[in-house]
């Protein structure tokens, strides 16, 4: 039997990367097998992100780059997956006629059907998106070689309709997977050796499965009771529904890392209004000190947008402001990308001119440098126990591994292996990583 080769690519979130195990189990069944090298393959997926316009960009030219291999292969065909299949579908089409398929994220069962459609020379295309699609009977076929650390979706779509963002349009309505698949799916991981999970959601805090009323913090809470000897991290949380409850959960469970990514978007209540975030700058803050009175080794990230519509130098500086106040321990720094169809594209002006967008970013980013080597600076003497995740990519004798906090450590290898949990002492940081050594 001859086994067809499948080539994948993955950009956007690692909600995406998720999918993307989904997309190789219903391939595998289909007899495909999995290459590396683009040119050996006889199908290119490409799944894809819409989230901002610099990621479709780069997907634009990715893709001019991977149809040359139809050169010397007349059978490969190229599909596109994913947010952007949903969101210009026709364009797509339009703009590369190399590309054969595009695949929506709720139509992932119908590859096989679409792939006889394209064998047949006629174009695939399914973008219609579900109410009810979490592809919990799957078991995701895992593309990352380090089999220590693993994602497990929990949920699709998102109901939150913040005004910038293009994912309610492309995900869908939000819907949430079936707690005995998601605990079924994590056992299999823990037998397979697996040391880490990481519960995905657009938004986890509104996880409900309404047939035994599990909410988030029960389904966290099951899932760390699995095994002590297995790490849970979850992402991501919306400040707006961030609960007691799941602070209380997390707290009670050492298994459950003390880290906690909680996007603010912005530091001014006016700009945070017209985003539709639906919590202020102090309702924010008093969720912040909440967690950390809890968890007072708790490390805090956040996603920030700068220059949205109306962003005036005061809301800039609010944004600065409020961030020296949480001392965030890591951000995700953005530009605001305007998306076509969202409430602030019908309803604001993208007014904020791209070189203060700029000047703003780096005033943000600097900041953020800043906050980012003070919070490790202070980890400095401490002991940390650090899952170990592989080599280290700058010296084969060290290993790289993270923290419950979230933060990369590299240390001497001695006997240690990747899998294993090492307690390590730190003597050193930059503000990206912690260096030290085993104890
Ligand atoms: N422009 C810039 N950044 C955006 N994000 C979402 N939509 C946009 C947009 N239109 C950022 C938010 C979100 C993260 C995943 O991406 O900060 O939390
Ligand atoms: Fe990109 Fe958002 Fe789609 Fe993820 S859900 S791939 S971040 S647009």
């Amino acid at each position: 039997m001859y086994l067809k080769k499948l080539y994948i690519e993955t950009y956007g979130c690692q909600m995406n990367v998720a999918d993307s195990e989904v997309v190789s189990a219903i391939l595998q069944k289909e007899n495909y097998i999995f290459t590396d090298k683009p040119e050996d393959a006889d199908l290119i997926l490409i799944n894809t992100c819409s989230i901002r316009d610099n990621a479709e960009i780069r997907v634009k030219g990715r893709l001019e780059n991977l149809r040359v291999h139809k050169k010397n292969n007349k059978n490969l065909k190229i599909g596109v997956l994913g947010c952007m299949a949903e969101r210009i579908k026709d364009k797509i089409l339009e703009d590369e006629p190399a590309v054969d398929m595009v695949v929506g994220p709720d139509a992932y069962r119908d590859l096989p059907k679409l792939l006889e459609v394209v064998s047949g020379g006629t174009k695939g295309v399914n973008t219609l998106l579900s109410l009810e699609e979490t592809y919990a009977d799957i078991t995701p076929v895992r593309l990352d070689e380090n089999n220590v650390s693993a994602f497990v979706s929990i949920m699709r779509g998102c109901n939150n309709l913040c005004s910038y963002c293009v994912v309610p349009y492309t995900r869908g309505r939000e819907r949430s997977r079936d707690p005995e698949t998601i605990i079924q799916e994590v056992e299999d991981l823990i037998q397979k050796g697996y040391k880490e999970v990481t519960l995905l959601g657009q938004n986890v805090n509104s996880y409900h499965w309404k047939d035994d009323n599990t909410d988030f913090p029960d389904l966290l809470e099951r899932v760390s009771l699995l095994s002590t000897s297995i790490r849970v991290r979850y992402s991501t949380s919306h400040p707006k529904d961030l609960s007691d409850k799941l602070v209380k959960i997390m707290s009670k469970h050492k298994n459950i890392c003390k880290s906690v990514h909680l996007p603010i978007q912005s530091g001014s209540n006016i700009v945070l209004e017209k985003m539709k975030r639906r919590y202020t700058r102090e309702s924010y803050l008093q969720k912040i000190s909440a967690i950390r009175k809890a968890m007072p080794d708790v490390s805090i990230s956040t996603d920030i947008i700068t220059g949205f519509c109306g962003e005036t130098e005061e809301d800039h500086r609010n944004t600065l402001s409020l961030m020296q106040e949480v001392g965030y321990d890591f951000s995700y720094m953005f530009k605001y990308s305007e998306r076509p169809g969202t409430f602030a594209s019908k309803n604001f002006e993208d007014d904020v001119p791209e070189e203060i967008k700029t000047r703003r970013l780096n005033e943000i980013i600097e900041l953020q440098n800043r906050l980012s080597l003070e919070s490790k600076q202070k980890d400095i003497g401490e002991v940390y126990e650090v899952l170990i995740e592989g080599i280290s990519k700058k010296s084969s004798s060290e290993l790289f591994g993270r923290t419950s906090q979230n933060k990369v450590v590299v240390f001497p290898k001695m006997h240690f292996q990747t899998g294993d949990y090492a307690f390590v002492k730190i003597t050193d940081c930059t503000s990206a990583t912690l260096k030290g050594i085993a104890v």
